[in-house]
């Protein structure tokens, strides 16, 4: 009688059962700076690498803010508002992303391929090299590694300039 009592008051109603829990959205992200250090953080379906880097204060710079996702870009497959920001503007949030990886990533277009190829060819791998803030997290990235090849954040040497 008990067992079943208890069975009842937790089971859930089908409506529940299919709607999405915190742990379906959430992934895992890992990121290794110049010197290889690494550091595990959270992020959820939907922000991009430089959003969550940004969350966490990893040193991912980004110049542009992220400039806004390309307005053909869509957050999640179950979130279909467009996005209408300009695109990259600067390449300030190069990463690279592991074959493992890189092949479950959104695609890259024209407006982001235009900023990799600016980054030079010493730095610039195809088939790795992503902007930070061009690629959405979706739930088959848990787990990620991201890579943070550029040296210290532009702002950081920014700083270090004299000021006259
Ligand atoms: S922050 Fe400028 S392109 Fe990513």
């Amino acid at each position: 009688m008990l067992a079943r009592l208890v069975s009842a008051a937790t089971r859930r109603p089908a409506a529940w059962r299919a709607m999405s829990t915190v742990a379906d959205k959430s992934v895992t992200i890992t990121f290794v700076d110049l010197e290889g250090v690494r550091k595990t953080v959270p992020g959820l379906v939907g922000q991009s690498i430089y959003e969550v880097a940004k969350l966490h204060d990893i040193a991912l710079d980004g110049a542009c803010g992220g400039g806004g996702m390309p307005k053909y870009i869509r957050r999640t497959d179950v979130f279909l508002e467009d996005e209408y920001g300009a695109g990259p503007q600067c390449n300030t949030c190069h990463v690279m992303i592991p074959d493992e990886w890189y092949g479950k990533l959104n695609e890259v277009f024209e407006c982001e391929q235009e900023q990799l190829d600016d980054i030079g060819d010493n730095l610039y791998v195809p088939g790795a090299s992503r902007l930070g803030c061009q690629v959405r997290l979706s739930k088959a990235l848990d787990g990620m590694v991201v890579y943070i090849p550029d040296g210290p954040p532009v702002h950081e040497v920014v700083n270090t300039l004299p000021t006259r």
